[in-house]
C-alpha cells in the first residue's frame, strides 16, 4: 500500500462518526475493517438490454475482489439504453457521468469497478473515471449472440436498416417485417456490430481502462465471468499501487484509440467521446489531431458496417492485441495496458493478423476511413466516416434540400421526394447538441423512397446530428458550430449550391457573402422549448460536437490532480 487509504477519512477513529460509517458499511454486508472499499457501479437494467448480463457478473467480481483482500459494495447508476430512450441517450450521457463522479466523490470508496456496456454507459463511465481519478476499470458486458432470420446470421443496427430499405422499396413484407421484431428480440449483450458500443469496448482497451483482451469478449461467455474475477482482483491491486485513471490514460493512449477507431471503421460517436474524455485530462483529441492520426490508417476489421463479419468473429481472431499487430509501427506500442505491461507485451503475445483482422498488406480499404471536413458550412469541422460511404460522392457538388429538424424531414420528405433529384445534398439541421437537444442519431436522412425504388442507394446528407455506429453512407456529421446557435447551416435555403470535397478537407456553401450576410441579419435564434430540468440545464451548459458535447463546468481538465477527489 503506497498510502492511507482514501476511505480510512471515513472508517477510522473511536468517535460516533467513524462508528456510524463502519456500522452503514456492515449492514450491507461490507467488512470495513481497513481492507480497501471496491465500489461495483451496477448499469444493469431491465430497461437496457445491452447491460442485462451484467447483474451476472456481479458475484464473481464482488468474491474476487473479497479475495484480493478488498471488500465490494454494489451502488446502482443510471443505465442509459440506446434503444429504448428518447430523444436519444446521449442527452443524458453527461448526467450519468455526473451521477457516477459524484458518487464516488461522496462515499468511501477506494477504487471502482464500472459495469458498462451499451452505447452511452461506456463513455459515461470513461468520463466519471477520469474526472474522480480513483483506481478504476471498466468491466464491458460484451455483444449479443447474433439473432438469425431466415438462416441469416443478424448483424445489429446494420441488418435493421438494410431489411428496413427492404421493407420501404416492397421487398420484405409486413410478415417479413413481424418475424424480425420475434428475432431480434431474443438475446441481451450489446450491438454485436462495429457501432458504438463495440468500437468504444475496443477505445476502452486501448486507454488501458479495462483489461488486455476485455473488449469484445461474448456476452454469457465462461471468458466473460473469468474476466470479472481477473478485473475485481486487479482493481485492489491498482488500489495498492494508487494507479489512477489520470496516470493511466496518457496521450499515447489515446491516440492508439484514435488509429483504433480509424482502423475498425469504428463508430463516428467514438470521436465525441474521446474528446469529452481529452478534454477532462486536459489531452489532445482535437478534430485536426483526430484528422492527422487519421490520414494513415487503413480500414484493417473485417466487421460490419464496413465489413462483414461480426465482433464475435473479431475477437475469435485475436481481439484488440491483433490489430495491434496489424497496425504495427502506426500504433504507440509505449501506452499502457491495464494490467500494468504496455501495449509492446500485449502485442508480443497476440496471434497475427488474417482474415478477420487484416495486415497492412492486406487492406480492406485504403486510408483514411474517418476523415474531418471544415468550410464555410462547418467552421468548427464536420466529420465523415470515409468507410462506410460511397467512393463516387466523397467529391460532389449539389443543389441543397433543406429540412429544418428531424420532424420536418419526416413530415415533408414523401411529398416533397419527386422534387429530389438524386444529385441533391439532404440538408438536416437543429440536430444539435443544443439544438434536439442531446444531439440524436438523426444523421443518416434515408433516400427519398421514389429514387430508393429508382435503385438510387446514396446520397450526400449534412446535418448537426449524430449517426449511430451500425448506420453507413455518404452522410457528413457533427457540424459545427450547430445551427441551433447560428452556424452557417441554419443559413442553407433549398437550391443553394453546397460543395463536398472529402479529399481536400472542404464542405462549403457555394452562396455568395453579401446574401449570406443579409440572411444571418434576418436569422434569430428560436426561443428554447425547454424552461425546466434537466433539458433546460443541458441547452445552457452543453459544448459544441468537437469539444466533447461535455458541460463546460465539467470538462476543464484539474489543475490540481489531487484535489480531484476529496480529502
Ligand atoms: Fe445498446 Fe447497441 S443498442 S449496444
Ligand atoms: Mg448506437
Amino acid at each position: 500500500m503506497t498510502g492511507k487509504l482514501r476511505s480510512s477519512a471515513w472508517l477510522d477513529g473511536t468517535d460516533e462518526a467513524a462508528l456510524l460509517h463502519r456500522a452503514a458499511l456492515r449492514s450491507a454486508g461490507a467488512t470495513p475493517d481497513g481492507r480497501p472499499v471496491i465500489g461495483i457501479a451496477d448499469t444493469a437494467s431491465d430497461l437496457n438490454p445491452c447491460n442485462l448480463g451484467l447483474r451476472d457478473l456481479i458475484d464473481p467480481l464482488r468474491s474476487a475482489i473479497e479475495d484480493a483482500g478488498g471488500t465490494a459494495v454494489v451502488f446502482p447508476v443510471m443505465s442509459l439504453g440506446e434503444d429504448l430512450m428518447k430523444p436519444s441517450a446521449m442527452l443524458y450521457r453527461n448526467l450519468a457521468a455526473m451521477e457516477l463522479e459524484e458518487t464516488a466523490r461522496a462515499y468511501p470508496l477506494d477504487g471502482l469497478v464500472l459495469l458498462a456496456n451499451c452505447d452511452k454507459t461506456v463513455p459515461a463511465a470513461l468520463m466519471a473515471a477520469a474526472s474522480a481519478d480513483l483506481p478504476a476499470l471498466l468491466l464491458l458486458g460484451g455483444p449479443r449472440t447474433p439473432a438469425m432470420m431466415r438462416g441469416r446470421r443478424l448483424g445489429s443496427g446494420t441488418d435493421l436498416w438494410r431489411m428496413l430499405d427492404e421493407r420501404r422499396t416492397g421487398r420484405l413484407g409486413d410478415d417479413g417485417w413481424a418475424e424480425l421484431e420475434h428475432c431480434l428480440g431474443t438475446t441481451t449483450g450489446a450491438c454485436n456490430t462495429m457501432g458504438t458500443a463495440s468500437t468504444m469496448a475496443l477505445l476502452t482497451e486501448a486507454l488501458a481502462m479495462t483489461l488486455p483482451g476485455a473488449a469484445g469478449l461474448p456476452a454469457w461467455s465462461t471468458e466473460l465471468a473469468e474476466l470479472a474475477t481477473r478485473t475485481g482482483r486487479r482493481v485492489v491491486e491498482m488500489v495498492r499501487e494508487d494507479i489512477r485513471p489520470q496516470r493511466v490514460i496518457t496521450q499515447a493512449g489515446l491516440d492508439n484509440a484514435l488509429r483504433v477507431l480509424a482502423a475498425v471503421g469504428g463508430s463516428t460517436n467514438a470521436i465525441i467521446h474521446l474528446a469529452a474524455i481529452a478534454g477532462r485530462l486536459g489531452l489532445d483529441a482535437s478534430l485536426d489531431h483526430a484528422a492527422r492520426i487519421f490520414a494513415d490508417i487503413p480500414l484493417l476489421a473485417d466487421v460490419e458496417p464496413c465489413g462483414a463479419r461480426l465482433m464475435q468473429d473479431f475477437v475469435a481472431a485475436g481481439g484488440l492485441g491483433t490489430l495491434l499487430k496489424a497496425l504495427g509501427e502506426l500504433a504507440d506500442p509505449t501506452a499502457p495496458a491495464a494490467d500494468g505491461r504496455t501495449v509492446a507485451d500485449v502485442v508480443a503475445e497476440a496471434p497475427a493478423p488474417g482474415e478477420v483482422i487484416r495486415p497492412r498488406s492486406r487492406e480492406l480499404a485504403p486510408a483514411p476511413t474517418m476523415a474531418v471536413v471544415r468550410g464555410s458550412l462547418a467552421p468548427d469541422g464536420a466529420v465523415i466516416k470515409v468507410a462506410a460511404a460511397s467512393r463516387e460522392l466523397l467529391r460532389h457538388t449539389g443543389p441543397a434540400r433543406v429540412f429544418s429538424s428531424y420532424e420536418d424531414m419526416r413530415e415533408r420528405m414523401d411529398d416533397e421526394a419527386s422534387a429530389i433529384g438524386p444529385d441533391a445534398v439532404l440538408v438536416m439541421r437543429g440536430c444539435g447538441p443544443v439544438g434536439a437537444p442531446g444531439m440524436p442519431e438523426w444523421g443518416m436522412v434515408p433516400v427519398p423512397e421514389p429514387l430508393a425504388r429508382a435503385g438510387v442507394t446514396d446520397m450526400v446528407r449534412i446535418s448537426d446530428g449524430r449517426m449511430s455506429g451500425t448506420s453507413f453512407g455518404t452522410v457528413v456529421l457533427h457540424v459545427a458550430p450547430e445551427s441551433e446557435v447560428g452556424g452557417p447551416l441554419a443559413l442553407v435555403e433549398d437550391g443553394d449550391l453546397i460543395a463536398l470535397d472529402v479529399p481536400a478537407g472542404r464542405i462549403d456553401l457555394l452562396v455568395d457573402g453579401t446574401v449570406l450576410e443579409h440572411r444571418r441579419q434576418a436569422w434569430s435564434p428560436r426561443p428554447s422549448p425547454h424552461r425546466r430540468g434537466w433539458p433546460a440545464l443541458y441547452r445552457e451548459r452543453v459544448l459544441q460536437a468537437p469539444e466533447g458535447a461535455d458541460f463546460d463546468v465539467l470538462a476543464a481538465p484539474t489543475p490540481d490532480r489531487r484535489r480531484v477527489v476529496p480529502p
